[in-house]
């Protein structure tokens, strides 16, 4: 069959996830292909709005729950299989980790994601930075600590300070995008242990190894690529903001806001990153007999000497997504569909719009990322949607008695699209002051460093 044909036949959608993100791809979706069924699994109230929500099946489970995940992909995968869906796009990493991609191919049904071996690139840190090492992709420097204990983690960070370099400790599993650790002195050092080794916050299998690494210095940068195993297409690129608080101080979060494109993402570094960094990895994940299809998420570092990784992820970002996909103008069902069949090359070119910015503010309850409240209500979201160009993507919201309350520890993402950073920027914040719930906080520098190179102060 053609792609053309195979486009035509795609009706049927699923998307596997509840987040802002997952709302930001079914928004997209639902924009471009009204005609689709569009499903989200488990979804969630806010999804509601753009897809038909399965909140019966749990994939939410997190991936330290692994057996409970297995049961309920097990039971999406047969109604996927009855109710002839056409393409399942994967948003989070637990049950890409879990091998959900391979538990639906296995049944004939087509999957945007990496299988659970390729998915080592986000799910395994030591793997990844393994590979890198075998074939010259510019990283920091690190040392893998396997079955770590707290002597062996000291040994290796004095290691890294003898050579006078800042160490960086980090467990090699999933973490929530909440498991990075300097560790420039002593009592940093041994916050990480405790955390990681004697809490074990992140659960046992997420230290089953540990990557020493040196501490990076330089701007961050998100560079999604959609891959198909060979060829790739790298999206507009965005930078996202992981500390919670102003100036980026205090404690790493799933992200408090992003922007996009980057302006340090010059086409020509995007390009350098395409050559030295995308095109060698898929070419090894192929010679390794585990090719790498889906979103390849590059986390950059982009240092004096040039870019570096940060990290892997197999999967869109959060809240990057939320002001990637509203710049892509080409079909995303379109093109996780080619992706997914290994026909990249035959989908042309990406359409991308390169004339416009987006923000993304996230508003979070308070305490966040520790304990936090929820149950408050919202006031403000009934307006959404009569803004035309500024969306409320739900990060962790449900309707109750028709009144939408805070469910989560990131609530929403408000989005503006714009004719440039700094208007974008603006337009996020004009939204910000227009919902409102007890306890809601958000940072009030967002896009800080792209107003900055821009010559705009923050306000
Ligand atoms: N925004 C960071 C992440 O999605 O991991």
């Amino acid at each position: 069959m053609s792609i053309r044909g195979a486009l035509k036949r795609v009706l049927r959608i699923l998307v596997i996830g509840k987040g802002a993100r997952e709302h930001a791809i079914c928004w997209l979706i639902q924009k471009q292909r009204p005609e689709c069924d569009l499903y989200c699994a488990p979804g969630s109230d806010g999804i509601s709005q753009v897809a038909r929500v399965l909140p019966q099946f749990r994939l939410d489970i997190p991936f330290s729950r692994l057996t409970e995940l297995w049961v309920e992909i097990g039971k999406l995968r047969d109604w996927a299989l009855r109710q002839e869906i056409d393409l399942v796009i994967v948003g989070p990493e637990d049950p890409l980790a879990a091998g959900i991609v391979d538990s639906f191919q296995a049944v004939g049904l087509l999957v945007f994601g990496p299988t659970m071996a390729a998915a080592r690139l986000e799910t395994d840190k030591g793997f990844a930075k393994g590979l890198m090492r075998e074939i010259g992709v510019p990283t920091a420097p690190y040392e893998l600590v396997e079955n770590p204990n707290p002597a062996a983690v000291r040994r290796v960070v004095r290691r890294f300070w003898d050579a006078g370099l800042v160490a960086v400790v980090k467990p090699s599993g999933l973490t929530g995008g909440k498991g990075v650790f300097p560790a420039a002195t002593d009592e940093a050092l041994e916050h990480a242990i405790t955390k990681l080794l004697l809490e074990r916050v992140h659960g046992g299998e997420a230290v089953h190894s540990i990557v020493v690494e040196k501490f990076m210095s330089g701007e961050e940068a998100s560079l999604f690529a959609i891959c198909d195993g060979e060829e790739f297409a790298t999206l507009i690129p965005a930078q996202d903001h992981k500390a919670v608080g102003e100036g980026d101080t205090g404690l790493n979060t799933g992200g408090m806001g992003a922007y996009a494109p980057a302006p340090v993402m010059t086409p020509a570094l995007v390009a350098e990153v395409g050559e030295l960094i995308i095109h060698p990895v898929l070419a090894e994940m192929r010679r390794r007999g585990t090719p790498y299809r889906g979103v390849l998420y590059v986390g950059l570092m982009i240092t004096q000497d040039g870019p570096k990784v940060v990290e892997f992820n197999c999967r869109f970002g959060d809240p990057e997504a939320q002001v990637v996909l509203p710049l892509l103008e080409s079909d995303l069902a379109g093109l996780c569909l080619a992706a997914a069949r290994g026909w990249l090359c035959e989908f042309g070119p990406l359409e991308l719009d390169l004339d416009r910015a987006a923000a993304c503010v996230v508003m979070a309850s308070g305490g966040y990322p520790g304990a936090y409240q929820k149950g408050k209500p919202i006031s403000g979201l009934g307006e959404f949607g009569t803004w035309g160009d500024l969306m409320a993507f739900h990060a962790g919201t449900s309707l109750r008695d028709e009144t939408w309350v805070t469910d989560g520890g990131r609530v929403l993402g408000i989005t503006a699209l714009a004719d440039s950073i700094p208007s974008a920027v603006q337009r996020a914040y004009e939204g910000v002051a227009r919902v409102s719930f007890a306890g809601e906080y958000h940072r009030p520098d967002i896009g800080h460093r792209a107003l900055a190179r821009l010559g705009v102060a923050a306000e």
